[in-house]
């Protein structure tokens, strides 16, 4: 999915000098964070062709539409992206891959000296190939067409800003100087300075940014929504209407009821640890909707109120269920083509048959 990146913030900073020491760097003094961050989801957002699970698993991926025929093949520890009419051919290595195919994985390729996004994605719930999200699923006019978008400087480093790490000095893209991946720096900001301080033993000036001492709303929009999209992004953006705005949790947090821009109770990191992908046990979340909410007892018994009252659980009480909050207030929603139900982040008492609310 493309837009733009932010120009310059403390975890991006657009330094043409900035520094970056990778993930492997923090291991020793942060194994928490670093056991699992580099297997979610996030961490692998981007990922090198030679070590991609997905083009390895799948030696030979095909797919036709009207006269085109397409074709991923594994050679060695490269793939192949060739499309042909039977007259003419485009065949490209593949650069990188994007996502791990949950609602897609997008394959980025170099033709005729510019970088071209794939019209086919990889998708895990047909473990194999159809259209792109957002592509139109009509017969492609050329054979151009039907092998990609061809992609401008400016779109690609976006690309590789939001789902890689240390991708752009300035405003140049050096892929070079890549770290696949949402990974430690992606979030923190580049680390040499802060590894130098620490070992030196400075603990006073850590010269590293931590997100986590952000204001609520700072945190969710300003932060996770500089890739998610803020609030601010979606509604300034008028082609963002309708349910694709179901990828954009930052804004369906912001538009929910419950949404107060200064209580950290209601944060993306209220429910995610962005160390780890997030959980689906749906029990998992109950505990954080009742730090607000009441409990279905404290509508029969005052003296629960009261506690609850002392809690700060002052919100109210579901007259319908006692747990699986998320279950019917976050519905899970399929956006079409995307083989894929996102979860709507907009709180809310959804009702059957109803329309996408906006
Ligand atoms: C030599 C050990 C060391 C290395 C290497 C190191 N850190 Fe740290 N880091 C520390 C110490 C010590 C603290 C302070 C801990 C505390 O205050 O409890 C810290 C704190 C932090 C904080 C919190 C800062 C704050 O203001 O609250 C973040 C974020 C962080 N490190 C990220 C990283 C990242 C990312 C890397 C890799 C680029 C990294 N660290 C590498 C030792 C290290
Ligand atoms: C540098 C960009 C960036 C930032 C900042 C960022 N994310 Fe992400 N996030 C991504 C990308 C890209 C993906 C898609 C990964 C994929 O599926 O390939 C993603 C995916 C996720 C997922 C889904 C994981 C899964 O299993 O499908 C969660 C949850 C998530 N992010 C939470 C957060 C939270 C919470 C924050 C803020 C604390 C945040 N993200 C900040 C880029 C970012
Ligand atoms: C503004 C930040 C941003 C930009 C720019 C961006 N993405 Fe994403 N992308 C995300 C986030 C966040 C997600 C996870 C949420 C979702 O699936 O909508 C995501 C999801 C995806 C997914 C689905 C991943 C999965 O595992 O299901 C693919 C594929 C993808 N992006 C490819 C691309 C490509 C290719 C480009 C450039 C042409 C691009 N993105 C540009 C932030 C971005
Ligand atoms: C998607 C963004 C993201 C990525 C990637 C990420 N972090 Fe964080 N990190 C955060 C956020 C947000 C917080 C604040 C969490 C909070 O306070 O709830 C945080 C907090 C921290 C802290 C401070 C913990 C504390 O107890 O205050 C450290 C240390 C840290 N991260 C290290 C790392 C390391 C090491 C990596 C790579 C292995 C990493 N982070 C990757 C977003 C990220
Ligand atoms: C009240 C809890 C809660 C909060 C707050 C929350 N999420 Fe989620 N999020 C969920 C649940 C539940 C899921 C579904 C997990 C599953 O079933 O795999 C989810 C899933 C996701 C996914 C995976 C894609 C999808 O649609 O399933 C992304 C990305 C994500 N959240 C990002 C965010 C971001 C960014 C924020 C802050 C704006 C945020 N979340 C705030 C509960 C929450
Ligand atoms: C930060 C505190 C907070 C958290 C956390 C929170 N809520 Fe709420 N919720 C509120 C407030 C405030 C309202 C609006 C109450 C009003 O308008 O009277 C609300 C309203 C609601 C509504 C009614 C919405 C409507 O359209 O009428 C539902 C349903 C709801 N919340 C469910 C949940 C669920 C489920 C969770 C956990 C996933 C949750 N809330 C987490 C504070 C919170
Ligand atoms: C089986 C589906 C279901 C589950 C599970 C569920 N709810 Fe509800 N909830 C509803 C429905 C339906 C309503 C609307 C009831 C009505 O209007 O009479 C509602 C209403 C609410 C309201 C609005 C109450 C009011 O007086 O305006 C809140 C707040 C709420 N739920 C929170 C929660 C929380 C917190 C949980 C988890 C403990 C939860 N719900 C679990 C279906 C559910």
């Amino acid at each position: 999915m493309s837009g733009d990146a932010p120009i310059s913030t403390p975890w991006r900073p657009s330094k043409k000098d900035a520094r970056y020491t990778g993930p492997r760097a923090c291991v020793k003094c942060h194994a928490e964070e670093s056991a699992t961050q580099h297997l979610t989801a996030m961490g692998r957002a981007l990922e090198p062709v030679a070590t991609s699970e997905i083009l390895r698993a799948h030696p030979r991926l095909t797919f036709r539409s009207g006269p085109y025929a397409h074709e991923i093949v594994r050679r060695g520890d490269q793939s192949l992206y060739t499309v042909t009419d039977g007259v003419n051919t485009i065949s490209e290595p593949i650069l990188y891959t994007f996502g791990q195919g949950k609602a897609g994985q997008t394959y980025i390729f170099r033709h005729d000296g510019s970088f071209y996004e794939s019209r086919l994605s990889f998708y895990k719930d047909i473990q194999g190939l159809d259209v792109t999200i957002g592509y139109p699923r009509e017969i492609p006019p050329s054979l151009e067409v039907a092998a990609g978008r061809r992609i401008s400087m400016d779109e690609a480093r976006n690309c590789f800003s939001c789902h890689g790490t240390g991708a752009a000095y300035g405003n140049q893209l050096q892929l070079d100087r890549l770290v696949p991946g949402v990974t430690c720096e992606a979030c923190h900001g580049p680390g040499a300075e802060h590894v130098a301080a620490m070992e030196a033993k400075q603990f006073k000036d850590k010269r590293i940014f931590n997100p986590g001492k952000m204001s609520a709303d700072d945190l969710s929009q300003e932060f996770c929504g500089s890739c998610h999209r803020s609030a601010e992004q979606v509604i300034s953006n008028k082609l963002l209407r309708g349910l694709i705005t179901v990828r954009f949790q930052p804004y369906r947090m912001f538009t929910s009821r419950a949404h107060d821009p200064a209580d950290m109770r209601l944060t993306c990191t209220a429910c995610h640890n962005p160390h780890e992908n997030p959980s689906a046990d749906e029990a998992f979340y109950d505990p954080k909707c009742f730090a607000c909410h009441r409990s279905f007892a404290s509508l029969k018994s005052p003296a629960v109120a009261k506690t609850e009252e002392k809690e700060g659980r002052t919100d109210k009480a579901c007259p319908v269920a006692q747990s699986l909050c998320v279950s019917c207030h976050m519905p899970k929603v399929e956006f079409p083509g995307s083989h894929f139900k996102f979860t709507d982040h907009r709180i809310r008492i959804a009702k059957a048959g109803e329309q996408f609310p906006n």
